[in-house]
């Protein structure tokens, strides 16, 4: 499990309820653990009928907390548990929220320690919930969850499926990737692009020759899923338009395209009023002149093929023009993958697509491009200034990106 920035240094309160889903509840928490939380876990009468303490403690390194009347241990600023739970918090997370839970946080009882606590706290509060059967639907229920909802919670609805009873309907946990996701959402709303729209690109895209070939390049699109996961962690809304099928990080909003064309409409018509577009996609500049309508098929004494490639549009030029007469976006940020003279075609680029960042790499260098986790760049600005960054993961390029962004960003207002 890779380190999470957004999570370096902060308690999560991961509050448990008596669900069968509970048993997820411990995956998350040591995922949470692994990325570099800490993690305090209550667990309710109820759930301690499905899971222990113990498991909690073992996955987190931390005490779990079960009783509203014993003094907390240490590692917390006060030793009234509920108190010093509730203080410490960057988040309380109720993972699973029973109907019984939900109902009693909405009415504001104050009877175990989980409902003193999140009387107590003042960090935001998410809820999942989870119930078998048609519970969710139950007009009890959803006034539950509306009234948490009106109040400022967080709600991650449950997903649609198999329960444990043999029925289907919604009220499934979400899987431990999508409740992180959730999470990393809920935390991020006090980040600085919080109220930013953000458009990405990722991919390289698939110029078809007929309706089963196409020509491409190497580009895995992870620089621009890390871009996407990067916005998001700071708060913004994010589009990602994307060639390639990678998972999508929760809170995104996907548009799949495959050629350069696709992404050149699908570009305009969503950066028409972004606040930052990050082309991070490998467009290729040439498409074959034409795309036969059948399979091209091979005859016994076909020697080869000639494909005439033609030159596509170039989309950065296009939302160059876009934004001269629109002011949208508001900034853009460009890539150059450079297998020579690195600097000077990296400057050139920045000058003639009009951007205010462009980031610059080597594709020649044995540790940075594209397939690899990692990358070597070199962020240049549109004032000239010059900023070489360490061998980091794609996450953390990402990262510095998201933060030169966030200060354009800034400057403007
Ligand atoms: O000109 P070059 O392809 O090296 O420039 C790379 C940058 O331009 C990248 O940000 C890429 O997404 C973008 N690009 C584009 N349209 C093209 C080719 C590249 O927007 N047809």
């Amino acid at each position: 499990m890779e380190a999470i920035t957004l999570l370096q240094g902060k308690r999560l309160l991961l509050a448990v309820t008596g669900s069968i889903a509970a048993y997820k509840s411990v995956d998350l928490a040591s995922k949470l653990t692994q990325a570099g939380a800490q993690v305090d876990v209550i667990l309710t009468a109820a759930a301690q009928a499905f899971i222990t303490p113990l498991t909690f403690e073992a996955v987190t390194g931390r005490p779990a907390y079960t009783a509203l009347w014993e003094s907390a241990g240490g590692g917390l600023p006060t030793h009234i548990a509920h108190v010093g739970l509730a203080e410490a918090a960057a988040l309380l997370a109720v993972i699973p929220a029973t109907a019984n839970t939900l109902a009693k946080l909405a009415a504001g009882l104050a009877d175990d320690l989980l409902t003193v606590t999140a009387l107590a706290a003042r960090c935001p509060l998410l809820v999942a919930p989870a119930m078998d059967g048609g519970m969710y639907a139950h007009p009890a229920v959803v006034a539950s969850v509306q009234t948490l909802a009106g109040r400022g919670a967080y709600v991650v609805a449950p997903e649609t499926g198999r329960f444990a009873s043999g029925l289907s309907g919604q009220g499934r946990l979400p899987e431990t990737a999508t409740l992180l996701g959730h999470i990393r959402l809920a935390l991020a709303q006090a980040g600085p692009l919080r109220g930013r729209q953000i458009v990405v690109t990722a991919g390289g895209t698939r110029e078809a020759i007929d309706p089963v070939r196409f020509v491409s390049n190497h580009s895995s699109g992870k620089q621009g899923y890390a871009l996407a996961q990067a916005a998001l962690d700071a708060g913004a809304t994010v589009t990602l338009i994307s060639t390639v099928g990678l998972p999508v990080p929760v809170g995104a909003q996907f548009v799949a395209v495959d050629s350069a064309a696709a992404m050149l409409a699908a570009v305009l018509e969503h950066s028409a009023r972004a606040d930052a577009l990050i082309m991070a996609a490998a467009v290729a500049d040439f498409r074959p002149g034409t795309v036969a309508t059948q399979k091209i098929k091979k005859q016994e004494d076909t020697a080869g093929l000639t494909l005439e490639l033609v030159r596509n549009p170039d989309i950065l030029l296009q939302v160059k023009a876009q934004r001269e007469q629109t002011g949208w976006p508001r900034r853009v940020i460009g890539f150059a993958a450079e297998s020579e003279q690195v600097l000077a075609h990296a400057q050139s680029k920045l000058h003639r697509k009009a951007l205010d960042l462009l980031v610059a790499n080597d594709i020649t260098a044995p540790d940075a491009g594209f397939a690899g986790d990692t990358n070597r760049v070199i962020l240049l600005a549109a004032d000239g200034g010059q900023t070489p960054l360490p061998l980091l993961s794609k996450t953390l390029v990402s990262e510095a990106i998201i933060d030169r962004v966030a200060a354009l960003l800034a400057a403007d207002a």
